[in-house]
């Protein structure tokens, strides 16, 4: 089967998973359950739920587990896109080609909307018919990908760094935490999901860290290169909010380097597992190449 068709089949997996776990937009409150489904089901490109399926697929995992990790991040990076564009924070008004959720409904229901795609995530792994040790070790990993330690600690640096000049080092912590930690937690999701040894989950581990920093690296860029239509978010914000971003330390040519660099490195790390990984060789090759 090509890659290509595999990702339609997960993302018609993710899809219905997401319809069945999000709250009925007719039961009361209404605006709340609404939001909900208008943040979570509005388009997005779905690359964290694809990463627990490929990661999956590399050992072969029986996909029916996977469904609710994969479910399980999107709700997360759904909720963090809602509080993201709050006027508190970066202050948007475009997401995924139409109006933010505290635009289209308000701003006390999208903070109550982010509030309860995150605890819906964590409640779909605790009901999941993992094996309790499995579902416990998912539920460890997507938790602590989402607070301190993962984004909203890397969001709560990036507020502190705004208007401030950081060191590449500083740059790319934040990157790893508010964008790396929950593309980590996918794969790793994944992979304990197909029962990987330590070793392999080590090396998917340096992958996915990679792939992280790349991924945030090409948001910094497109910030930058690409028009509103074509992002469905508003371009130049990160310039206009004086973000610390990769282009704004490195220039446009220092950031696509390092861009570049990161490519070779997750071909690298990958090599050793050979065809099995080219699901995630070609969600790291989307995630470099990606136009929006
Ligand atoms: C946007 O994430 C926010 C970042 C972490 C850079 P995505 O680019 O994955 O957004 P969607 O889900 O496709 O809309
Ligand atoms: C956001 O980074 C990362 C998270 C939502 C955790 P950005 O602020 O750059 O994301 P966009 O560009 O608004 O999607
Ligand atoms: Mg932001
Ligand atoms: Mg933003
Ligand atoms: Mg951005």
């Amino acid at each position: 089967m090509t890659t290509d068709a595999l990702f339609d089949r997960w993302l018609e997996r993710t899809t219905q998973q997401l319809q069945a776990v999000l709250p009925d937009p007719d039961a009361t409150p209404q605006g709340l359950h609404q939001a909900m489904r208008y943040a979570a089901l509005g388009g997005g490109k779905r690359m964290r739920p694809l990463l627990v399926y490929a990661a999956g697929h590399l050992f072969d995992a029986d996909e029916d587990r996977l469904d609710a990790p994969a479910a399980a991040v999107e709700l997360i990076h759904a909720y963090s896109l809602v509080h993201d564009d709050l006027p508190a924070m970066d202050d948007d008004d475009l997401r995924r080609g139409r109006a933010t959720t505290h635009i289209a409904f308000d701003e006390a229901t999208a903070i109550l909307a982010g509030d309860a795609l995150q605890t819906r995530a964590f409640e779909l792994l605790a009901n999941t018919g993992l094996p309790p040790a499995l579902a416990l070790d998912c539920l460890r990993t997507l938790a602590s990908a989402s607070g301190v330690a993962g984004m909203c600690g890397g969001q709560a640096l990036d507020i502190d760094a705004t208007g401030q000049l950081q060191s590449l080092a500083e740059l790319e912590r934040m990157h790893a935490l508010k964008t790396g930690a929950l593309i980590r937690a996918a794969v790793r999701m994944g992979a304990l999901c197909g029962g990987a040894g330590q070793d392999d989950l080590a090396r998917l581990d340096a992958f996915a860290s990679a792939l992280g920093l790349a991924f945030q690296v090409r948001d910094d860029i497109l910030d930058i290169e690409a028009s509103s239509e074509q992002l469905g978010k508003t371009a130049g914000k990160d310039a206009a909010q004086d973000k610390s971003t990769f282009p704004a330390l490195l220039g446009i040519d220092g950031a696509k380097a390092r861009l570049a660099a990161l490519a070779g490195e997750m071909h690298d790390t990958l090599a050793p597992f050979g065809l099995r990984a080219r699901a995630l060789a070609a969600l790291a090759e989307l995630t470099i190449q990606r136009s929006h």
